[in-house]
């Protein structure tokens, strides 16, 4: 099956030498190619190039294409690599949304049994059909927002039964969906009420109980812990990652949100594959991710909701660092996973650029869920998962336009979504 779009205004962050990530400066600079084709086969990028050369194009077909867009006026950009989500929940948590707009802090509801616990309540009464119904209303989602390829953690069951339901949703998803989907185990998200006072006890049974079982399930491909002051210490966190490293689970960690906590060290000892939230990052965390291959996530949609500080960006792009950008979709903190505007805070509060944004939510958001080999960039071989706009003058407009929905098809594994009758 071929695909191809044709009369492309611009074709956004191609690449002819894929790269597994962009670091500071070189963030600043895309590629890109103007009045483009782009040829896709059987779900994967077969060639790209100038309309001028199309022909000329070594792979070009000798019967034309089963199926032709033109897209005069758009532009085509890779999908958006969403690298930190917690989309599996149960219900929605606008009372404390409403707690928070009359004073209450996100710690202060989190001491009260709300938070995480509220959800972790929900979801144990909810039947994992319910579930897996819910979250799939969530994909369906973030798919129409341009999200191509999305990391979901657990971390809302907090018992090995929940747990291990919450996993078996995530598969599920992955079974029916046309999106690339990495699943992280987060039992370490927070402790239940009975182990307020037993921390040791809840290890225990994370590393005893729900790893094996886990892995024995091959439910998950990462483990992450919340490392953080009122959460887990950076001594309970090395003990829960060394227990998954050892069942093959590589770690990605929720570090630094709400205090300069270690986590970030942490994650670098331990070549974690991202650290994410750093809303607390000072020079010397800078300094200790510079050289690592350790990806800095950041996901300013909780910061916002949050009515937090937001990261310091700036400082990591122009210390040299990579950045990511994921959406953290939760009902807590984030409860949106929508990337492109996630985009447009990364410009507004962030202060990154559009390009620098662009590189932060494909190829580097790619990285920090394993995934820049196959997905975040416009490359010969890479799976066709992108997304064409509806006509605008520039690049930089879809971010600026952060509240217009700009997507006027999206492209999974080549196939138009939703999959229509081609
Ligand atoms: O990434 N920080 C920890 N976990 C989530 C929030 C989860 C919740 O409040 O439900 C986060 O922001
Ligand atoms: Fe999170």
């Amino acid at each position: 099956m071929r695909l191809l779009i044709r009369n492309i205004k611009e074709l956004v962050q191609t690449e002819d030498v894929p790269v597994n990530r962009v670091c500071g400066k070189d963030m600043a600079r895309i590629s890109t190619v103007r009045d483009a084709f782009l040829l896709v086969e059987n779900g994967f990028i077969l060639d790209f190039g100038a309309m001028q050369d199309i022909t000329g194009s070594k792979n070009w077909p000798e019967k034309e294409p089963e199926k032709v867009i033109d897209a005069s006026g758009k532009y085509v950009f890779p999908s958006f690599c969403d690298p930190h989500t917690h989309l599996v929940f149960a219900g929605s948590r606008e009372q404390e949304f409403v707690d928070k707009i009359r004073g209450l802090s996100y710690s202060e509801i989190a001491k009260r049994g709300g938070g995480i616990l509220n959800s972790a309540r929900w979801l144990h009464e909810t039947s994992e059909d319910e579930l897996f119904n819910q979250s799939m209303n969530r994909i369906n989602e973030i798919i129409g927002f341009g999200t191509g390829a999305v990391e979901i953690k657990s971390g809302y069951g907090l018992n090995t039964l929940d747990e291990l339901k919450m996993l078996r949703v995530i598969r599920r998803i992955k079974e029916n969906t046309l999106l690339e989907v990495k699943s992280t185990f987060l039992g370490a998200h927070a402790f239940p009420e009975e182990f307020r006072n037993d921390h040791e006890k809840y290890i225990e049974q994370i590393i005893n109980e729900m790893i094996p079982m886990i892995a024995s399930e091959e439910l998950a491909d990462y483990i992450d812990v919340f490392c953080d002051t009122g959460f887990f210490t950076v001594d309970e966190t090395e003990k829960i990652l060394m227990a998954g490293m050892k069942f093959g689970l590589l770690p990605k960690l929720h570090a630094n949100q709400l205090d300069y906590s270690g986590g970030i060290q942490v994650g670098v000892k331990y070549n974690a594959l991202s650290v994410d939230h750093l809303e607390c990052t000072g020079e010397e965390d800078i300094k200790c991710m510079l050289g690592s291959d350790t990806m800095p996530t950041l996901l300013p949609g909780s910061s916002f909701f949050l009515r937090m500080h937001y990261p310091p960006a700036r400082e990591m792009i122009d210390a040299g660092l990579p950045v990511a950008l994921a959406s953290d979709f939760n009902p807590g903190s984030s409860p949106s996973g929508n990337m492109k505007l996630i985009s447009s805070l990364g410009c507004i509060k962030l202060r990154m650029i559009p390009e620098e944004v662009i590189n932060a939510a494909t190829i580097n958001s790619a990285c920090a869920m394993g995934l820049s080999d196959t997905h975040g960039s416009i490359a010969r071989g890479k799976v066709a998962n992108l997304f064409i706009t509806k006509e605008m003058p520039s690049y930089s407009y879809f971010f600026y336009a952060f509240g217009s929905n700009l997507i006027d098809k999206v492209i999974l594994k080549g196939i138009i979504y939703p999959p229509s009758p081609l």
